[in-house]
């Protein structure tokens, strides 16, 4: 459940007019909801409140500060992926001891800044880098908290781009070597095997491949533990799925119940690692029509939003609803609904938002909100273009804030040298 919602034919986040922010901080631009990532952090946790358990926060999703410091304030840790990201972290004031830390290619300044900072534990993805990190944790004379990231091996019936979990994918440790490399870390002085790490892919609909990996988990575990190596936290990763379109994802809290089921006795603290579904809901992309384009084919809507911001339907061919922020009553009915391409300026014919599309009829100023944007939205925006990446609002009861200013065109070339000679 999210809070943009129609009052007499406006869309509204929170108690907001969104053309007010539209008409405001102008377009493309970034809408968050406060009161829908909290609800999303409450319902997702609740399911497992009856087990020790700690939410790390995937904070690729959308790393913005304030939405980091509204889940921190929560109670959340993050799951963190690069130096940037522990910057990040630590700059909202994330607490260093819910912070784990996955990635296949972690850079040992990478290492060294996360051991400084002291955190909870390095989701750790080949027999390279364990390697790595017991020289660095003995350089700084550091222990280096461990978990081995295992690739299960399970299909999880999801775009081949975010699948992790099966054996072609590059990442985590083979099941069979596993334990093995475990026995290996009894070797080393500065490595202390504390937990046991698996993410199978993201924006999961099914449980089975999920339950099927953490039984894979389990059973390792247990393994370990005849073996006398104490696993202390069980980590099963993100993923879960929202609905974009006509997607019926598990429930949270059949999720939850399900996975508590099934590790309640264990005497592990299980570690979640959520992002799409906490923040994709609670975030929309606000653009406004720039033209209209009738060719023989097609009506295109052109709008000042584009791959740039959102390249999630440009490159996993990803469903995105898109709605007119402000309702004409006489368009409501369904004889005046037009099927359009909504695409943007960028100079690609990949550059779309939506394709084949009924909306009602749209003109020249008109705004849409592209919904279900607040997950690897602004996060995987880029400057491709020469377009200044759009800024972000936080919208809080009858308040919004600007929590990214837009670029401008300096932010475009700061930091670029034309070389002296050729000046
Ligand atoms: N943990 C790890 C180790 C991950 O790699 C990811 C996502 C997550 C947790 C969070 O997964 P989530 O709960 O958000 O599904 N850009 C793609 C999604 C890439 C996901 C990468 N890893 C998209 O727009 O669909």
């Amino acid at each position: 459940m999210n809070f943009f919602e129609y009052v007499n034919n406006e869309l509204y986040c929170e108690k907001v007019p969104l053309k007010n922010i539209a008409d405001e901080v102008g377009t493309p631009v970034f809408v968050y909801s406060r009161q829908t990532l909290e609800r999303h952090l409450r319902v997702f946790s609740e399911p497992f409140s009856s087990v020790s358990h700690l939410v790390c926060y995937s904070m690729k999703a959308c790393s913005n500060l304030a939405i980091l410091k509204i889940f921190s304030r929560l109670g959340a840790g993050v799951d963190i992926v690069s130096g940037g990201e522990l910057y990040r972290a630590l700059s909202a004031g994330v607490e260093p001891s819910r912070i784990v830390y996955s990635g296949v290619g972690k850079r040992a300044s990478e290492i060294d800044e996360a051991l400084l900072a002291g955190i909870l534990m390095f989701n750790v993805e080949s027999e390279a880098e364990l390697e790595l990190l017991e020289i660095r944790a003995r350089s700084l004379g550091i222990k280096a908290r461990i978990a081995l990231r295992v690739n299960p091996d399970v299909d999880p019936k999801t775009h081949p781009y975010i699948s992790t979990g099966l054996q072609k994918n590059k990442f985590g440790i083979d099941t069979s070597r596993a334990l093995d490399l475990y026995k290996q870390t009894l070797k080393m002085d500065w490595i202390e095997p504390i937990g046991i790490d698996c993410h199978i892919g993201s924006q999961l609909t099914e449980l089975g491949p999920i339950l099927e990996a953490v039984e894979k988990l389990v059973g390792i575990l247990e393994q370990l533990r005849s073996d006398g190596i104490d696993i202390q936290y069980l980590d099963i990763g993100g993923g879960l799925g929202i609905p974009y379109d006509q997607e019926e994802p598990p429930m949270p809290s059949e999720y939850g119940a399900a996975v508590v089921e099934r590790m309640r006795d264990l005497g592990v603290t299980l570690i979640l690692e959520p992002g799409r579904v906490l923040v994709g809901n609670a975030g929309i992309l606000l653009t406004q029509v720039l033209y209209l384009k009738k060719t023989k084919k097609k009506l295109f809507v052109i709008v000042d939003a584009a791959m740039n911001d959102l390249i999630r339907p440009s490159l996993y061919d990803a469903h995105h609803v898109v709605q007119k922020v402000t309702l004409r009553p006489s368009q409501s009915s369904p004889d005046k609904l037009i099927t359009v391409d909504i695409v943007g300026p960028i100079c690609e014919s990949g550059d779309y938002l939506a394709k084949s599309r009924e909306l009602g009829e749209v003109a020249f100023g008109d705004h849409l909100a592209v919904m279900s944007a607040g997950a690897y939205g602004f996060s995987m925006s880029s400057n491709y273009n020469s377009r200044p990446r759009a800024p972000e609002v936080l919208v809080d009861g009858e308040n919004y804030y600007i929590i990214r200013e837009r670029e401008t065109y300096a932010d475009l070339v700061r930091g670029e040298r034309i070389p002296p000679h050729l000046q």
